[in-house]
């Protein structure tokens, strides 16, 4: 990004309207429910919320005061702060994970368009789950139309990236995401009242922890990343826009605050109807797109609730992509020094492919990688390698090797507001993450077995 154009975020609102804009998306509502419902429930969300705790915050904290003592992008942040040396790679593996993320994003947001028409058109009046079903199959499995949707979706956000964000996303999130948070209260309200709405919150919340095992932490790790948009680089831009008055560290708590409430508050209204209308919580990707639909069509009114709710998941959406796509051209832009125009609808059109590739390995064609389909693929390797692997690093740096003092200065404004818990940072940091992570790589890869 041109440094003409880093003069910042306006204010306290705006730092915590993108942030929180960027963290609360359709991984809080698509993929949060599916991945809780695919690993056993209230066992997962414990240790989700740990993970967000011990893991998310801290790496969220690291990555805005790298940021704003940079003042550059993601991956010329490293460079600065650490020439020459491995940590380069960070920003890298940063863009890597830009780019799988926004391919398979951008298809799922696309579902959200064509929800939008389908709830105008009537199609959830008198749904039955079967019929549900057959409606998200029927589109995701489709040739034309997801394709449609992911590259309008893609154009959309490339138009705002192009035209910058500080007029545009920045002041419509300040709307728009409370009026998300007031539309999901309602959902919850109709959704406890369904008739076995009880055994979808005794799913969500009953703590078996029994079940946890180390793919429930593998899980939740790669989640809680995703969610928070930490591990890429996302925060780091963020941060080098964000002023030198603020405290990063209560910023970084209002956001994980805001981010982890919407993930529950859409679990609470999407398994009470999984459990009402004998859906199969862990039926995947589809989830929220076949229960929701089952809970508007037993409202009232409950066509313009489901379009008001696929049009803000959209914009919830559109705020997330716009922060993944701005990792990648503001860094193409400044390396490479083309115009911000150039890489923007470069970028634009070769995520798009990508996300055509995602759109047909859903059904439409077999497009598989190890054994996954291509989109599952992206989302998994994304998600549960290359976050925690940015995050370890990240981690390690903060730890081992950049200067404890200087980034000390950052988070207490130059010592005027205190730091608590700077001990217990450091702590996770140095020991607690890497450890975390690399136990878990470890496993994963089968080079232990625990
Ligand atoms: N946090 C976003 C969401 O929950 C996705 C995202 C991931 C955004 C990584 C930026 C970086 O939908």
């Amino acid at each position: 990004m041109e440094s003409n154009s880093r003069d910042g975020f306006s204010s306290k609102i705006g730092v915590i309207a993108a942030a929180a804009g960027s963290a609360i998306g359709l991984g809080n509502i698509w993929r949060f429910p599916y991945i809780i419902g695919d690993n056993g429930g209230g066992a997962f969300l414990i240790v989700y919320l740990l993970c967000v705790l011990t893991l998310g915050i801290p790496i969220m904290i690291g990555e805005f005061a790298l940021g704003r003592i940079s003042r550059v992008n993601a991956i010329a942040t490293f460079r600065k702060l650490a020439p020459k040396s491995i940590f380069s790679i960070v920003g890298y593996i940063g863009l890597l994970s830009a780019f799988c993320i926004l391919s398979f994003y951008g298809v799922v947001a696309g579902w959200c368009f064509s929800y939008i028409l389908k709830s105008l058109s009537g199609a959830f009046n008198n749904l039955t789950p079967d019929k549900a079903d057959l409606i998200f199959n029927n589109l995701v499995s489709g040739g034309f139309e997801p394709i449609f949707w992911q590259v309008a979706f893609m154009f959309l956000t490339g138009f705002i990236v192009l035209f910058g964000i500080k007029n545009g996303i920045e002041k419509y999130s300040k709307i728009l995401m409370p009026l998300l948070f007031i539309i999901i209260i309602i959902l919850d309200i109709r959704a406890l009242t369904l008739a076995n709405a009880n055994d979808g919150l005794s799913f969500l919340f009953k703590f078996d922890f029994s079940k946890i095992t180390l793919n429930t932490i593998f899980m939740a790790l790669g989640q809680a990343f995703f969610s928070l948009s930490v591990g890429m680089g996302t925060m780091i831009t963020y941060g080098s826009y964000i002023s030198k008055k603020e405290n990063l560290l209560t910023t970084s708590l209002n956001v994980a605050f805001a981010d982890t409430l919407v993930a529950v508050l859409a679990g609470i209204a999407i398994f009470p109807a999984v459990f009402t209308f004998n859906i199969d919580p862990s039926s995947g990707a589809g989830l929220a797109f076949i229960s929701l639909p089952m809970v508007f069509s037993k409202m009232f009114m409950g066509n313009i609730f489901a379009c008001l709710f696929f049009i803000l998941l959209l914009v919830a959406g559109l705020t997330s992509s716009i922060s993944i796509l701005e990792v990648i051209v503001a860094f193409l832009c400044e390396d490479f020094n083309i115009s911000r125009k150039k890489v923007t609808i470069l970028t634009t059109v070769v995520v798009s492919l990508s996300g055509v590739i995602c759109s047909l390995s859903n059904g439409f064609m077999k497009i598989n990688l190890f054994n996954q389909s291509y989109m599952d693929f992206l989302n998994y390797l994304s998600s549960n390698f290359l976050l925690p692997l940015g995050a370890i690093l990240i981690s390690v740096f903060l730890g081992y090797y950049f200067d404890k003092k200087l980034f000390v200065k950052e988070l207490t404004n130059d010592g005027e507001i205190k730091l608590p818990f700077e001990k217990l940072l450091f702590f996770l940091f140095k020991f607690f993450i890497p450890f975390i992570i690399s136990i878990i790589f470890l496993q994963n890869l089968n080079i232990i077995k625990l």
